[in-house]
């Protein structure tokens, strides 16, 4: 897509660089500005060896390794953004911080040129409303690592023009993505439909009914999820996912479908981040602790978190958050989901799904579980 070939990245940490590899990759001409120039510097080295250890294993070629790295410039200062047709942040989350950098650019680059965010948590149409020009701004999410994830939320602000979305669905697609669209809400589609995953896992421990070890057994086993909730965290970050967990929960006005656990919070302040930390939920220093292998309790685990799942893309859909099949690629490119959660639902009838969820809400009378109203419709048909 010639319209789209100078793309400006700002930011060079895990993120921007991973994005700069991808528009690479792709040919386009890229610019690659941070604020801390060593970062960029540091960020293009690591993508070398990235791209070597690519040739190790036979991906790429040394032709294709040069041309990666030939067509990222390091840029000395946001003025070097001008000629760009599109430009994809991906620095510090946080929004006064970010509408700065885009107020800045707004200035210097043209009145064509597309202003996109990476951001995982801050409402686009927010960051829209601090340009001139809005039209020409968008988020464009990707998931870490970058060059490995295929799924790519694109989420148009309020004020975006209809025809962006389309192109850069289109851009995403040449670039060999998979692009899904999602309405500007919290947590977007796939932070927010896998909260239960993690929420519910960690309620299920609180009240003691299993284990750490048992909980991600029983996803995996019965679930057929690659990797289970604590071990997950573990992997994604207590730190990261509590922090993602409280920001989806501030922005829905603290609905309790959406509340924080205590148990992951403590976990965050004595710093057991999990792998990173060599100490989440397992201790990684010595050997885990292995699972119940009572099949009645792993059926009730693994259907408890399914159903709550089940919910939450049933009200994505309700809510027109996304289209059905925007929903079930999200899940399954996003996350690695063994299946989509409404054609999950599908298979089990969403009548089995209602009655799950009602049973829950009879023993807790919270609102945290309560049907949303086309899984219940749809189960009345
Ligand atoms: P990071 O902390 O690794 O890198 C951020 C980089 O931005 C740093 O090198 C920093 O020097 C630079 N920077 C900070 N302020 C700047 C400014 N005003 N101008 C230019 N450069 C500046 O962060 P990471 O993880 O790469 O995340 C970046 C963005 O992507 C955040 O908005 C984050 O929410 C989002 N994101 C992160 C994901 C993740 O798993 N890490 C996944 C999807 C989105």
């Amino acid at each position: 897509m010639e319209s789209f070939k100078n793309i400006g990245i700002i930011g060079a940490g895990s993120m921007g660089i991973g994005i700069a590899q991808i528009a690479s990759n792709a040919d386009c001409n890229v610019i690659l500005f941070d604020i801390n120039k060593s970062a960029s510097e540091q960020a293009v080295k690591k993508l070398e060896k990235v791209l070597l250890r690519l040739i190790e294993k036979g991906k790429i070629n040394t032709i294709k390794k040069d041309s990666i790295l030939n067509n990222i410039k390091i840029a000395e200062s946001l003025e070097s953004m001008k000629g760009s047709d599109l430009i994809i942040e991906a620095i510090v989350e946080n929004s006064s911080i970010k509408k700065d950098l885009f107020s800045n650019l707004e200035s210097i680059v043209s009145n064509d040129c597309v202003l996109a965010t990476n951001t995982s948590s801050i409402s686009i149409t927010s960051l829209a409303s601090c340009l001139k020009n809005p039209i020409r701004f968008i988020g464009i999410h990707f998931f870490n690592p970058a060059p490995i994830m295929s799924l790519i939320e694109i989420i148009p602000a309020l004020q975006t023009n209809d025809n962006l979305v389309k192109e850069i669905h289109q851009l995403l697609l040449n670039w060999g993505k998979t692009p899904v669209v999602a309405k500007d809400t919290p947590g977007f589609i796939v932070n927010r439909i896998a909260r239960p995953f993690y929420s519910e896992a960690l309620r299920i421990y609180e009240e003691q009914i299993a284990d750490f070890a048992t909980i991600d057994f029983a996803m995996k086993h019965i679930g057929r999820f690659k990797m289970g909730p604590f071990e997950l965290m573990d992997f994604i970050g207590n730190d990261v996912n509590y922090a993602v967990t409280k920001s989806v929960f501030e922005a829905f006005y603290y609905d309790p479908r959406y509340r924080p656990s205590f148990t992951q919070k403590q976990y965050s302040d004595a710093g057991w981040y999990g792998r990173k930390s060599k100490k989440g939920y397992y201790d990684y220093n010595n050997e885990l602790s292995s699972p119940s292998k009572d099949e009645k309790l792993l059926k009730q685990i693994f259907e408890r978190i399914l159903v709550m799942l089940i919910n939450e893309a049933m009200d994505a859909l309700y809510l027109g958050i996304a289209s059905e099949q925007d929903i079930e690629l999200a899940m399954i490119k996003g996350v690695n989901y063994p299946k989509g959660l409404i054609n999950w639902g599908k298979e089990k009838s969403f009548t089995w799904v209602v009655s799950k969820i009602d049973a829950l809400y009879e023993i807790y009378h919270e609102d945290r579980y309560r049907c949303s109203p086309l899984l219940r419709t749809k189960a009345s048909l």
